[in-house]
């Protein structure tokens, strides 16, 4: 059975649509102290039980636990949990004294309540490594091409930086055609301030695919695309994986006059135009 954590239940539909197996139906409730508590009631008992659930704030991550424990509790033979999208994932090291590797505190977590995990292009793979239990990085990348016009004009499948090149990649390998390459990218901690560098590309005329794992301030993304308007390209793309969109990202895309943002179903948002499920469920 499928259990749908209570922001995730797109995703969660279109994966047990991937893999034939059984939506189940979860009840989610708030108490007036702002405790969670959900509930599972047909029964899972010596059945896998499949947790699907993006830990998107810390009301989610509650959910996660809870919902593995229910399932543990009605008897499933196994629990798997997926992350679609596996908050705190980008801080996965201590970058200045004092803090945490949230996401190993996270991924610890996750781990006490199921024997397998499966999570959607994480920031980082090794970020698998944090978790006690079996843990799988599903590349989900290759569905970004799908959108796309079958006309793109010597197109540039492009990365803000060199961490997402792999990402560039696999886009342009699912288009067909299509050369890669990725700027270099500055972020003030302090400030979030994101400074481009861009590479000696030729994009001028050139229709330009931007690929992150990630949009979510938008600052990435539309440094990027200013820097490719100067240029002269012709029409920018914006896609990533994991559309979190926060706060005015969108509408700060959108006046960069790019020609499309979208995303995967990870996060579920207006721009969620493809699904990531089927490739959760070829691994699952
Ligand atoms: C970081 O290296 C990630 O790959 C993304 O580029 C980044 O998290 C995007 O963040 P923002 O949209 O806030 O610039």
């Amino acid at each position: 059975m499928i259990i749908p954590g209570e922001a995730t239940q797109s995703f969660a539909a279109a994966l047990a649509d991937a893999t034939g197996d059984r939506l189940g139906r979860v009840e989610y409730e708030q108490f007036a102290d702002g405790e969670h508590v959900v509930r599972v009631p047909e029964t899972v008992a010596g059945e896998r039980a499949v947790v699907v659930a993006s830990t998107v704030d810390s009301d989610a991550h509650v959910q996660v636990l809870q919902l593995q424990d229910a399932a543990r509790e009605a008897g499933a033979s196994e629990v798997v949990t997926v992350l679609p999208y596996m908050g705190y994932a980008r801080q996965d090291e201590a970058f200045k004294p004092g803090e945490p590797v949230s996401s190993r505190a996270m991924a610890r977590a996750v781990s006490s309540g199921t024997d397998r995990v499966l999570t959607v292009n994480p920031h980082e793979p090794s970020v698998c490594e944090f978790f006690d239990v079996p843990a799988t990085a599903v590349d989900a990348a290759g569905v970004l091409a799908d959108p796309l016009p079958e006309s793109l004009t010597d197109p540039l499948f492009l990365s803000p930086d060199e961490g997402a090149i792999a990402l560039a990649a696999t886009a342009r390998d699912a288009y067909g055609t299509g050369e890669t390459d990725y700027f270099e990218k500055d972020r003030d901690y302090d400030s979030g301030d994101v400074t481009i560098t861009p590479s000696d590309a030729a994009v001028e005329g050139r229709d330009v695919v931007l690929v992150d794992d990630i949009i979510a301030t938008g600052s990435t993304m539309s440094e990027s695309v200013a820097v490719l308007d100067e240029r002269a390209a012709s029409r920018i793309f914006v896609t990533c994986v994991h559309p979190m969109l926060a706060g005015n990202a969108l509408t700060k895309l959108s006046a960069a006059g790019v020609e499309a943002v979208y995303g995967t179903d990870t996060l579920e948002r207006a721009v969620s135009e493809v699904s990531a499920a089927p490739a959760v469920a070829r691994d699952l």
